[in-house]
């Protein structure tokens, strides 16, 4: 009895931990971008969630995202210069995937912060995590030896969807920081720190942020200084991108790696709009990074606010959409050129190709397109979403010159039949016949 006993228990213990390790270890690895992760209770992130990382949206050269980026590079690139070169790095190409110190602890943000929490974070574990903020790389970056640079990516938290809710979106984060040589050059004789305060040991001097205008070890000029040249460039920045007749304020914010903190707000479209987070560096970062003479100011700021301000783009959700009609409305584009985002139907297109012969007097680099373009038009009405040349050819005997056009068809309130495309279509052909001279394929 006594040993049936034994062996029940046995069996049943075994039989535990089998449930045990099934149960509570459904999957024990994630791999992201070829790299294994162990994951543990505080996984929650998603197949959805991971197949968004590498679109890049950032750096794909025609997406709204991209276009807001590249005018924020240039306006860094050009205002600030030192013997013709730039000051300040970019960079934009650094992995999502972080750890909670380069998240958080680097960046002093308190063990029971909420944005820590799991429903605000797609955590691959407990260590690990797809990054927040932009912020995210400040201390590296700081560590690595640089003190003006730019931080552009992706940045993931658990929000809802709608229209201005992602749980992915883009930001634009930097660094620009001085020595005291530097922030006070027409004012030699000033110092960055209050005279108790000796930077090679911070430590030292308990650095507080009790006074709203200062960390107790920076002077009040540095921090005055620092905080205007902040604003300037930062306005300077607004108004590049929306012109210098927009209307701001700053108002009062709070952040645990910088202070002071403001946000910046524009009045652009009867309404205040907040784009940007900014304030000066709490030393404790920029000591423990390694620069311990300098004082830095830091912003970041939402780039598809930015984009969906500026090229009046109604959902964020279009900021992923590989839809030719919302694509097409950005492409070929000068940096600076005013877009303005028409909607596009949710119905579907219909997309028909037109081929033709080019009369003997005319060449493939003579035909006008915008020409054919207003005949399409003409001929096809709203139904034309749009019209994009898809090859040219020289025959290699004849030395007949063709063109390929495709034409994308789509009605702004009902799906349409390839039927009554096919009736369009031919009579787009048959005036194009007779308006060029085309002979079709
Ligand atoms: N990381 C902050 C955010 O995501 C923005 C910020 C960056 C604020 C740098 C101050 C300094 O909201």
């Amino acid at each position: 009895m006594t040993k049936l006993f034994i062996r029940n228990i046995r069996v049943s213990s075994i039989n535990l931990y089998k449930n045990y390790t099934t149960i509570t270890k459904p999957a024990t690895s994630l791999k992201i971008n070829d790299k294994e992760f162990v994951t543990d209770d505080y996984t929650n992130i998603t197949p959805k969630i991971l197949s968004y990382l590498n679109r890049d949206l950032h750096l794909k050269k025609d997406n709204p995202i991209s276009i807001v980026r590249q005018r924020i590079v240039n306006y860094f690139y050009s205002s600030f210069t030192h013997g013709g070169n730039p000051i300040f790095s970019v960079y934009d190409n650094l992995s999502p995937v972080v750890t909670t110190k380069q998240n958080f602890d680097d960046l002093l943000i308190p063990e029971d912060h909420p944005s820590r929490t799991k429903s605000d974070c797609y955590y691959v574990n407990r260590k690990t995590l797809l990054r927040a903020h932009m912020t995210a790389h400040q201390s590296e970056l700081l560590r690595s030896g640089l003190d003006n640079f730019l931080m552009i990516g992706d940045v993931y938290r658990r929000d809802e969807i709608d229209s201005t809710h992602f749980p992915v979106f883009h930001q634009v984060d930097a660094v620009r920081s001085q020595r005291k040589e530097q922030l006070f050059q027409e004012h030699s004789g000033l110092e960055l720190f209050e005279p108790m305060f000796d930077s090679k040991n911070p430590h030292m001097f308990e650095n507080s942020i009790n006074d709203p205008n200062k960390q107790s070890c920076h002077s009040l000029e540095a921090t005055k200084l620092m905080e205007t040249q902040l604003k300037t460039h930062l306005i300077g920045l607004v108004h590049a991108l929306f012109g210098d007749n927009v209307k701001h304020r700053w108002v009062d914010a709070y952040f645990p790696f910088t202070h002071p903190s403001w946000e910046l707000e524009i009045f652009y479209e009867n309404n205040w709009l907040e784009v940007l987070g900014c304030g000066i560096v709490r030393n404790e970062i920029l000591a423990n990074a390694g620069p311990n003479n300098t004082i830095a100011y830091a912003f970041g700021l939402g780039l598809e606010r930015i984009a969906m301000a500026l090229y009046k783009i109604p959902d964020i959700r279009l900021m992923w959409s590989e839809d030719s009609g919302f694509v097409s409305q950005f492409q070929n584009k000068k940096l600076n050129e005013k877009i303005t985002y028409k909607a596009v139907s949710s119905y579907p297109q219909c997309t028909n190709d037109i081929s033709f012969w080019l009369p003997s007097d005319v060449t493939i680099d003579t035909f006008t397109n915008n020409d054919f373009y207003d005949l399409v038009r003409d001929v096809g009405g709203d139904i034309i979403e749009q019209v994009k040349l898809k090859d040219k050819f020289v025959h290699p005997k004849t030395k007949k010159h063709s063109l390929c056009y495709s034409i994308i068809y789509r009605h702004l309130e009902r799906t349409l039949t390839q039927a009554e495309v096919n009736k369009v279509h031919k009579e787009i052909e048959k005036a194009i016949v007779k308006a060029f001279n085309v002979v079709i394929r």
